[in-house]
């Protein structure tokens, strides 16, 4: 019956604690105003190349600003700065930026309140003949790797601009004049948010005000090999005085996500400390078509960090960064072992990714969880205990019985 007790008390606490989870979400209430610029302060004579812009999105705090920058001039890039002020400013100077004298033509002022800058660039995109059906670039030899498109060559849309919904969204996308990009569009949508929550589109990640999120999808290319596979390359830059690392952790959802039970997250953290500043999260999931069903849900696998010894060729990150800045990169690869659906099914493959400051944000069970839970734990406890009253009332009652003659 002890044991019983501490159980009841256990599941007690569990599911309350749980559903406060649940309904609440983690109790993040933190908000942000959002706003949107294009160009910030371009003025005549200044005129920007035909189709380069900067989209500037303000996420305003309580007493931080986080700066967002997305620009299209050479490979596309996001740059995050993170303010301890709420008047802090982007300052461009357009004839220097314009003019390719890029480095320290973009700067947020008042500069000691900026507290940490990250930028995530998209650099290339690699095609190889999976002949060996491996879907894993490191095992692919060298000579069925078709030559990358690089980004930076791309002929890039309008940023355009969508900031009718409280979560202002960014869009652009690139192409090549080559044969086999003919038909085909790499494209990326930038989205920033004012609260917590999550886009009804797979994979769903849980967001907040610290973070926005990166969808990068390839569309219509025509598969060089026969058997060809697709993956991305990007670049992280940031202040020397930060390290990175990528962990994976798992997942224990899946009801946003289905099957995914991993997240990859990669974390930046001061030198000599463990605090994490900012964060890339993504889970190792891609998408095979524009509105998926589950099964053109395909894994997704990340190599290991390098360090690259120059900075990406993108406008926005050469103007900001002058300070030596460390560049690292990753590629993720789209497609598993043995899976005979290639690019060539679909010619669509889509992920995304987080971009943030402060921790990760993580899942928590989801109210469908903890509903499943309850009845799990609670049916057989219910049972147990309404089956210990009736025992105890069976023996009350045999007590009284015996005791009665006595009387
Ligand atoms: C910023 O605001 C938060 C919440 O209002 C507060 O906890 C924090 O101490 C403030 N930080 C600074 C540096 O003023
Ligand atoms: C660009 O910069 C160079 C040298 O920095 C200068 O000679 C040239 O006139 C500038 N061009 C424009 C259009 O400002
Ligand atoms: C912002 O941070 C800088 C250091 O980076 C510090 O000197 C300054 O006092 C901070 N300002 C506020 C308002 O907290
Ligand atoms: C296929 O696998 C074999 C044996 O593991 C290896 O020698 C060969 O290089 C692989 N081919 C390609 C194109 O990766
Ligand atoms: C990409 O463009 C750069 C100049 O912007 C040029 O030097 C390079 O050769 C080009 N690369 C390819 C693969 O076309
Ligand atoms: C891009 O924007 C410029 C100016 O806003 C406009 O003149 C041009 O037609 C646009 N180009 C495309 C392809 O939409
Ligand atoms: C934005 O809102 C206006 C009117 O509210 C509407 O006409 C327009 O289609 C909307 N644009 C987008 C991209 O949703
Ligand atoms: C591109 O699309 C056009 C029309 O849909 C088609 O005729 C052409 O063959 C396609 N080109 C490639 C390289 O797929
Ligand atoms: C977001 O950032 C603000 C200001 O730095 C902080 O107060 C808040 O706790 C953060 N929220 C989350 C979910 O990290
Ligand atoms: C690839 O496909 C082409 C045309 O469909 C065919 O001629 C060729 O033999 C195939 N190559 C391999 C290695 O299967
Ligand atoms: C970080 O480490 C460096 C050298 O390892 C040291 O000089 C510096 O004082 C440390 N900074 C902090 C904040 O501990
Ligand atoms: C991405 O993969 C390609 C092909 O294997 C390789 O050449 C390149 O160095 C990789 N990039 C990074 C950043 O690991």
């Amino acid at each position: 019956m002890a044991t019983c007790k501490v159980n009841f008390i256990f599941s007690v606490v569990f599911v309350v604690f749980g559903a406060a989870l649940g309904f609440l979400g983690s109790g993040d209430t933190f908000r942000r105003k959002v706003s949107v610029e294009l160009n910030p302060g371009l003025k005549p004579p200044s005129v920007l190349p035909p189709e380069v812009g900067l989209v500037h999105v303000r996420g305003l705090g309580l007493n931080d600003t986080l700066h967002f920058l997305i620009c299209n001039r050479g490979a596309p890039a996001l740059l995050l700065v993170h303010t301890n002020s709420t008047q802090s400013t982007v300052q461009v100077n357009w004839p220097n930026f314009i003019n390719h004298s890029l480095s320290g033509s973009l700067k947020v002022e008042p500069q000691d309140s900026v507290q940490y800058s990250s930028a995530l660039v998209f650099t290339r995109v690699w095609e190889y003949d999976d002949v060996n059906d491996t879907a894993d670039p490191q095992q692919t030899a060298e000579s069925s790797f078709y030559p990358p498109y690089e980004l930076q060559n791309f002929t890039w849309s309008n940023l355009s601009i969508n900031d009718n919904q409280s979560d202002p969204t960014v869009m652009l996308c690139g192409g090549k004049e080559t044969e086999s990009f003919l038909n085909g569009t790499l494209c990326l949508q930038f989205s920033a948010f004012e609260s917590e929550g999550r886009e009804k589109a797979w994979p769903s990640l849980l967001h907040n005000a610290n973070s926005s999120q990166l969808r990068v999808w390839l569309n219509g290319v025509t598969p060089r090999g026969n058997s060809s596979r697709f993956a991305l390359e990007f670049h992280s830059v940031g202040e020397s005085e930060f390290q990175g690392r990528v962990d994976v952790h798992s997942s224990i959802d899946d009801e946003y996500t289905p099957s995914i039970f991993k997240v990859a997250q990669w974390v930046s953290f001061p030198v000599n400390s463990s605090g994490v500043r900012g964060y890339n999260q993504w889970k190792p999931v891609a998408y095979r078509k524009a509105e998926p069903a589950f099964e053109d849900a395909t894994p997704c696998k990340h190599s290991r960090l390098v360090s690259v010894n120059h900075i990406p060729d993108s406008g926005l990150v050469q103007a900001y960064f002058t300070d030596n800045p460390q560049t690292h990169g990753l590629n993720i690869s789209f497609g598993i072992a043995k899976d005979p659906v290639f690019y060539s099914a679909t010619k669509y493959v889509s992920w995304t990714v987080l971009m943030g400051v402060g921790e990760p944000p993580a899942e928590s069970f989801s109210t469908l969880i903890i509903i499943i839970i309850a009845v799990g734990l609670g049916t057989p406890l219910a049972l147990i205990i309404v089956g210990g009253v009736f025992v105890w009332i069976r023996k009350r009652m045999s007590h009284s019985s015996v005791y009665e003659p006595i009387n």
